[in-house]
């Protein structure tokens, strides 16, 4: 392995490390944020030709099940804006808003934003631990390859919104959290009508928030 690929293979090592970490006890992200941010920030330019074509091929078929489209829609950890941009052409009438720890990423999203989309998508510059978001915001929330704040999640999805998780290539996403965990966490927090997906080498899960929470 040459030097470029042991660098790789070492943040792949810390984005699962972290993951891990993090979904256990989620105090710990303080000690990850900033090395994180780093990691992101420095790939954010090689970013999109990383992405294979069927790398959202999951999420999109979580979004084709959803029961009716959201009014607004975020998408956390959302990168250059890839998954962002799937939401917002499958949601013609949505408003969408992608976020990312790391500023550069943001830049390329915002870079990047085709133009017939531009009008209703916002990115900007945020830590999924603590959103600059009033509770109930979205009626959909994505996350794509992205560390859950399962809490912080919870708190601004609208109640009886949806929440899609998805991983690009499945246990073999760097940042991946099984999906009994996944549903351990929603159902102790109020979601419910969970729904799995398989498309490509992805797999993302479906849960919708209680009404009344
Ligand atoms: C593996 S990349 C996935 C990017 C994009 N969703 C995709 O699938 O192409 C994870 C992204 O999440 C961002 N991220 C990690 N932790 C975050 C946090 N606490 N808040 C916001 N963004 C975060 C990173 O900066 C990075 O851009």
């Amino acid at each position: 392995m040459n030097l470029r690929g042991l660098e790789a293979d070492l943040g792949r090592r810390f984005a699962r490390l972290t993951t891990n970490a993090v979904v256990a006890r989620p105090r710990l992200w303080g000690l990850f944020r900033r090395l994180t941010r780093a990691q992101f920030d420095r790939l954010a330019p090689v970013w999109t030709g990383m992405r294979s074509a069927d790398a959202f091929a999951a999420l999109e078929q979580g979004l084709d099940a959803l029961p009716e489209a959201p009014r607004r829609a975020l998408d956390l950890g959302t990168g250059t804006g890839l998954a962002a941009f799937a939401v917002a052409r499958r949601f013609p009438e949505a408003e969408v808003v992608g976020v990312d720890l790391a500023e550069r990423m943001v830049e390329e999203a915002q870079a990047s934003t085709p133009p017939e989309l531009s009008d209703r998508m916002t990115f900007q510059t945020a830590d999924a631990e603590r959103l600059p978001f009033a509770d109930g915001s979205f009626e959909l929330v994505t996350l794509a390859n992205m560390i859950p704040f399962f809490d912080e999640l919870t708190r601004v999805v609208a109640p009886g919104g949806h929440v899609v998780f998805s991983f690009s290539s499945g246990p073999q996403t760097p940042i991946w959290v099984p999906p009994d965990r996944l549903r351990r966490q929603l159902e102790a927090r109020g979601f419910t009508e969970f729904a799995d997906f398989d498309a490509g080498a992805g797999t993302a899960l479906l849960a919708r928030k209680g009404d009344r929470l």
